[in-house]
């Protein structure tokens, strides 16, 4: 399918990093497209993006000021965004935030927002849009991250969340297929985004010391591989070649190796 003519995509966390590359990738494509965020001014600017990346002026883009946590919300909002924006071809659940801290630093609060975000985040999103996607050959969208493959030290808030959502993914999947929804999950290393400018806040060094083993890819790398996801139908991609690595090492030593390396490089 080299051409998406018609398609209507929603992308939460379509303003900005993984999402926003996604969107302009599809765009460019003849994709109509709807993203979904929170800052109504990142929305604008991306909108901007988005349309410029366009290949016909008949694409749609519209951009959505919603808090994806707020189920209540979300759900009175989709049906009304689904009349505007017509019946959703791909989903695709970006919409994320990050921390790494040590566990002592990391209060109540944080964790709480993680989970909230992360996992109801996209719990709350699938809901509401499960009804419109179910039994017509749809496509379905979850970022996880490397994070949520492997522990990663300092990550015990952010891991335990992706690691939620992999495992929401990996439930679903057959359930969702039985539907006609493709369910796909993205588990990307570090990923050039505003993202990590936010973790970079708290970071401890020995974490970006082990961070850098797997490299840092950029969020155009990203949105192919959501794209190839999406085109292949296959169920999980871990993009870049020392993530798929260090994935296959982890899974072949019974997760031995990457526990000793991380083990040795916070003694350095
Ligand atoms: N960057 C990385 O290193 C990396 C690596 C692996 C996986 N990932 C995952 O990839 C996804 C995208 O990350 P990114 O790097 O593209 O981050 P980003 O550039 O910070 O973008 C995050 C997007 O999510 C939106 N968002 C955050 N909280 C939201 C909420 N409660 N409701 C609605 N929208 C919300 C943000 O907009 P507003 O703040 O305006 O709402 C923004 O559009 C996340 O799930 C992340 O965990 C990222």
């Amino acid at each position: 399918m080299k051409s998406l003519h018609g398609v209507n995509i929603y992308i939460t966390g379509g303003s900005s990093g993984i999402g926003l590359a996604f969107a302009r990738l599809a765009s460019s494509k003849g994709a109509n497209i709807a993203i979904i965020a929170r800052d109504t001014k990142k929305l604008e600017q991306a909108k901007k993006e988005i349309y410029s990346a366009c290949k016909s002026s008949s694409q749609k883009v519209e951009a959505y000021s919603i808090d994806v946590c707020d189920a209540k919300k979300l759900y009175k909002a989709v049906p009304k965004m689904i009349q505007q924006s017509g019946n959703p071809d791909i989903l695709v659940c970006a919409a994320g935030v990050g921390l790494s801290n040590y566990f002592e630093k990391i209060t109540d609060d944080d964790f709480k927002k993680i989970m909230d975000i992360n996992i109801f985040g996209i719990w709350y999103t699938l809901k509401a849009f499960y009804r419109y996607l179910k039994n017509r050959n749809t496509h379905c969208v979850l970022l996880s991250s490397l994070a949520g493959l492997i522990g990663v030290y300092t990550y015990s808030a952010y891991g335990t969340s992706k690691f939620a959502v992999f495992g929401m993914a990996d439930c679903l999947r057959s359930e969702f297929k039985e539907h006609g929804i493709t369910l796909s999950v993205i588990c990307p290393p570090e990923v050039d985004t505003p993202f990590l400018q936010e973790e970079l806040k708290t970071i401890p060094v020995k974490a970006k010391r082990i961070k850098k083993i797997t490299g840092v890819l950029s969020a155009d790398t990203i949105a192919q591989s959501i794209m190839k996801a999406i085109l292949k139908k296959k169920f999980m991609i871990v993009p870049g070649f020392m993530s798929k690595t260090t994935w296959l090492l982890h899974r072949l030593l019974n997760g031995y190796g990457t526990r000793l390396l991380t083990d040795i490089l916070i003694k350095l």
